[in-house]
């Protein structure tokens, strides 16, 4: 009778198995020989430099001619083609802008994962815990104040009550797919309006219009906008005909604001992260945090990433002087190929809606992991690398939902109508699920940053689900 054969292929894929399994024990023998102590394999490197490839590929794939060069595990330089018109003048260093950009790819990971996981929104709950949070911080955001501290916490409270929230108005995962929407005059050469108002939130910025003769550009939907002071006094402009629209003000507040915002049904709040006393640098990537930290899926429109054009415009107005046009594209071609967002553009229109390139959930969750742990290795702090590992202060608020709502009580005339509410006391159960899950796997905390645009120093704040007995 014939013996039962094995293929030649399951053979040869487990001669191979074993060889790699032998490499792998061979690298575990040496590494503990050189640590002194019987450490698990260490696969951070393998990993970070498979991701670096991937990532080199989806540069190359997506990038219009942008190529990333890998210098090690973390450290990649992002090329223009050779020829590339540097049109965009430094005043300052009386330079052109340079046609390469180096990134860490590592740190990258780490601060875009960790705005998935963060609150953006200033709260009552974040001034209580930070350490001198009213003193302080709250004293930065409030223009004409006379004062660079609350030295009378009154006072302060009477200039930031009304943009106050007890409890963060929105969640981690709180929408599947959020559109960013920037103001782009390449807007005009599309005709996403309606592939934008098919997202489950819209995040608009400044006084962008959004009307009837936009709207095949741009679509209709509004849920979001950030505003900078300087949009505000075109406000009651902007949100004619919208009630609903959420204002979320990236600089400082005063008298005048308050004023206005005391006539407006809509919801305003602050955003909690802005990098206090810098110019409104990157104001593209503020709305990018906002839509990180409720968002799965982040499609931005009408940011102006791709090659070949000479200067900013945008697609309601005359053209704007811009600034760094390359540094711009070439850091959003690395934040799309990192799985941060998703580029439209007309250049791309055209294309088939393809993302194999771009790291998958999984594939980003493993770097995220090798990175944070390589990290914390280098800074020589081994042990436990959960969601805490950056919380440096500690809070403590009431239950879920409960807490002072933000306005004032002259207000309740105005806003009787609106969904102010809805946001800040959204029951639990009506959260999306993928946010009530999160929600429990943080055990009820809530993490905020501390600065800006720094890694570190989270302000951890907890708020049980229900009142602890
Ligand atoms: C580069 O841009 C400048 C200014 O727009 C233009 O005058 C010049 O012809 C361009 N050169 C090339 C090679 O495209
Ligand atoms: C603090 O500010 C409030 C509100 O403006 C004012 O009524 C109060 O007198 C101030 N307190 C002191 C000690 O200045
Ligand atoms: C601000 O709101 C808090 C919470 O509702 C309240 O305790 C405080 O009295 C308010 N402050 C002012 C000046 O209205
Ligand atoms: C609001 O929009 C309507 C219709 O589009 C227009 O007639 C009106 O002037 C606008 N109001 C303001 C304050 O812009
Ligand atoms: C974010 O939250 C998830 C739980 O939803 C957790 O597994 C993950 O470790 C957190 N990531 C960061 C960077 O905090």
């Amino acid at each position: 009778m014939t013996r039962p054969r094995f293929s030649r292929k399951p053979a040869l894929v487990r001669l191979l198995s074993v060889a790699a399994l032998f490499s792998i024990i061979l690298i575990a023998i040496q590494s503990s020989f050189f640590t002194g102590s019987w450490t698990p394999v260490n696969l951070d490197i393998p990993i970070l430099s498979h991701f670096q490839s991937n990532l080199q590929q989806c540069v190359a794939n997506r990038g219009l001619g942008l190529t990333a060069h890998i210098i090690d595990h973390c450290n990649v330089i992002l090329k223009f083609p050779q020829g590339t018109n540097s049109t965009w003048y430094n005043e300052q260093f009386k330079i052109f802008e340079p046609l390469e950009y180096k990134y860490d790819v590592c740190e990258a990971i780490l601060l875009w994962e960790q705005y998935r996981n963060m609150t953006t929104v200033l709260t009552r709950e974040y001034l209580d815990s930070r350490p001198d949070g009213w003193f302080d911080y709250a004293a930065k955001r409030i223009a004409q104040l006379g004062a660079d501290k609350c030295y009378n916490q009154t006072l302060c409270e009477e200039y930031l009550n009304l943009t106050l929230p007890a409890k963060p108005p929105f969640h981690p995962r709180q929408f599947r797919r959020c559109a960013v929407v920037g103001n782009s005059g390449d807007l005009l050469k599309t005709q996403f309006g309606e592939e934008i108002d098919s997202h489950d939130a819209v995040i608009r910025d400044n006084e962008a219009p959004v009307n009837e003769k936009y709207a095949k550009h741009v679509g209709l939907k509004r849920d979001f906008r950030l505003v900078v002071r300087g949009a505000a006094g075109n406000m009651i402009k902007i949100l004619n005909g919208s009630d609903n629209e959420v204002l979320i003000i990236k600089s400082v507040i005063h008298r005048d604001f308050n004023a206005m915002i005391k006539k407006i049904r809509n919801p305003v709040y602050l955003f909690q992260g802005i990098v206090l006393r810098r110019g409104a640098k990157g104001t593209g990537m503020k709305s990018i945090e906002l839509a990180l930290s409720m968002c799965d899926i982040v499609d931005i429109y009408g940011f102006t990433v791709d090659p070949g054009y000479t200067e900013w415009t945008r697609y309601f107005s005359t053209p704007r002087k811009g600034h760094n046009p390359l540094q711009g594209r070439a850091y959003y071609q690395l934040l799309e190929c990192l799985g941060v967002i998703r580029i439209h553009s007309p250049m791309r229109a055209k294309r088939k809606k393809d993302w194999s390139d771009v790291p998958s959930r999984e594939m980003i969750n493993n770097a995220h992991r090798a990175a944070l742990h390589l990290k914390k290795k280098q800074a020589g702090q081994e042990g436990g690398l959960g969601q805490f590992v950056n919380c440096k202060v500690w809070g403590k608020s009431g239950p879920y939902g409960t807490g002072p709502v933000s306005g004032s009580t002259d207000m309740t005339d105005t806003r009787k109508d609106s969904n102010y509410n809805r946001w800040e006391i959204m029951p639990f159960e009506s959260l999306r699920k993928e946010a009530r899950k999160h929600y429990m796997q943080m055990e009820d905390v809530s993490l905020y940053k501390m600065d800006g645009n720094k890694l570190d120093d989270l302000v951890c704040v907890k708020h049980p689900l229900k009142s602890e007995a």
